[in-house]
């Protein structure tokens, strides 16, 4: 039985609120951290924890940390990345709302490491009960002296404050969201400049998942070595997975990073549907590749994941069943990246709206013949050709069903209708 690390807080009534943090030992991190370490021991020991960020892309997070200049003669910023945008994904939603000051406190280590005096938390406007938990945590966290000036006694000053997104899945890319907090249209920017160097307002600023950070208390009480002990030393960690779909106990689980996706969803998740079968598992947000029933056979960690083709992405675990058509999953999928697409570079807008249109004709039952060589040719042409990943993610998914699940597009264009109906 793995014991909670990061939900540990979130079934307690009122676990939201600072007294109760405390009570479990809340802050005593960061009074480890401002009066026990440097900024730099503190950067050094998240390096040796192996952490990798949560957001999607898996990049160590102590790394990332250590791009920021010493001496940049310009403010800093961190900023938290609560955009959640990913489809399938509700992990820093349930963070936020249930034990927003362990969100908090992470923060503060995390700029205390990086020299940064100011933060931003980036969080999207549908999440008004988060919203609502974090401005109530940030007011108990400045009375009690764990945020504003000389924290605990310091010499490190810290503010945090709240940004809130318009419901655009471009915002929650990293350069995008920059943007977007400077007033201007969200778009991805070019890089390098990487952020870490030029980011908010042209000054370095690390951009960090909301799991991420909540990460951070612990490994500084726990040690790094507790940290790099649970699951694969490369991609180690406490992690959590949103299971969602067609399974009989959707949820958000915590679980060592590397557990096998199929024990995640046969005796996490309950398995699946009454009288169904699962056909087809999507590990991480609907960026990453659709793995078939046969591959569950897989360590759901960046490495094992990457290495099957796919991806942990977000770790939002949606589950397919064989009642399900993949021409309509596929087409759904990329609708939801054609809508959100920024229209910043011409192979993202120009060819997810090509493949929309091949998509929706094939469901239709209307397909062609050269159907499907046009969509491997449309992924080919969005894959590696985009400012940011937006069309990657989209490529990849598009891609691995047409690999899978090429009967089912050809069932749909022989047949001249959807099979499933
Ligand atoms: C289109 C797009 C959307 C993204 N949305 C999110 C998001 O909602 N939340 C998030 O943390 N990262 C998102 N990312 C990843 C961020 O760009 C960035 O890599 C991440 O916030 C870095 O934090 P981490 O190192 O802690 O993972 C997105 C990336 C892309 C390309």
């Amino acid at each position: 039985m793995f014991e909670p690390v990061l939900l540990r807080n979130v079934d307690a009534p009122d676990g939201h609120l600072l007294a109760n943090y405390e009570a479990g030992g809340g802050y005593r991190a960061l009074a480890k951290a401002l009066g026990e370490h440097t900024p730099d021991e503190i950067i050094d020991i998240v390096k040796s924890s192996n952490l990798r960020g949560r957001g999607g892309a898996g990049f160590p997070t102590g790394m990332k940390w250590s791009f920021v200049p010493k001496r940049a003669g310009k403010p800093k910023y961190l900023c938290c990345n609560a955009d959640e945008g990913e489809p399938g994904t509700f992990k820093d939603r349930i963070l936020m709302e249930r034990d927003p000051h362990q969100l908090i406190e992470g923060m503060a280590i995390s700029a205390y490491a990086i020299g940064a005096e100011t933060a931003y938390v980036y969080i999207r406007g549908e999440y008004v009960l988060a919203i609502h938990r974090l401005e109530q945590a940030i007011g108990e966290a400045h009375a009690k002296g764990y945020l504003g000036r000389r924290i605990l006694g310091s010499d490190f000053s810290f503010i945090v404050h709240i940004h809130c997104g318009a419901g655009a899945y471009i915002c929650g890319e990293e350069t995008a969201m920059l943007d977007s907090l400077e007033g201007k249209r969200a778009q991805p920017r070019l890089k390098p400049p990487f952020p870490a160097v030029e980011g908010l307002y042209a000054s370095p600023t690390v951009i960090n998942n909301v799991e991420t950070l909540v990460c951070v208390p612990h490994i500084v009480v726990r040690g790094f070595e507790w940290f790099r002990g649970i699951g694969p030393v490369k991609s180690p960690g406490p992690k959590l997975y949103c299971l969602s779909g067609q399974v009989r106990k959707p949820g958000l689980y915590e679980l060592p990073m590397g557990i096998q996706l199929r024990e995640l969803v046969e005796e996490y998740a309950g398995g699946p549907l009454p009288g169904r079968k699962i056909k087809a598992v999507i590990p991480g947000g609907v960026s990453a590749p659709v793995i078939p029933e046969r591959g569950l056979d897989v360590g759901m960690d960046f490495d094992s994941l990457s290495a099957v083709g796919s991806m942990l992405g977000s770790a939002g675990v949606i589950v397919i069943d064989d009642s399900t058509c993949m021409v309509k999953v596929a087409t759904r999928i990329i609708e939801f990246f054609h809508h959100e697409s920024c229209g910043k570079c011409t192979p993202c807008r120009e060819g997810l709206n090509w493949a929309v249109k091949v998509l929706r004709r094939i469901e239709a039952g209307q397909g062609a013949p050269g159907d499907l060589e046009q969509l491997k040719t449309l992924c080919k042409g969005i894959f590696g050709n985009t400012f940011c990943a937006l069309g990657d993610g989209a490529a990849m998914g598009l891609r691995a069903a047409l690999e899978h699940f090429e009967h089912e597009f050809v069932a749909h264009i022989e047949e001249r209708r959807c099979p499933f109906h």
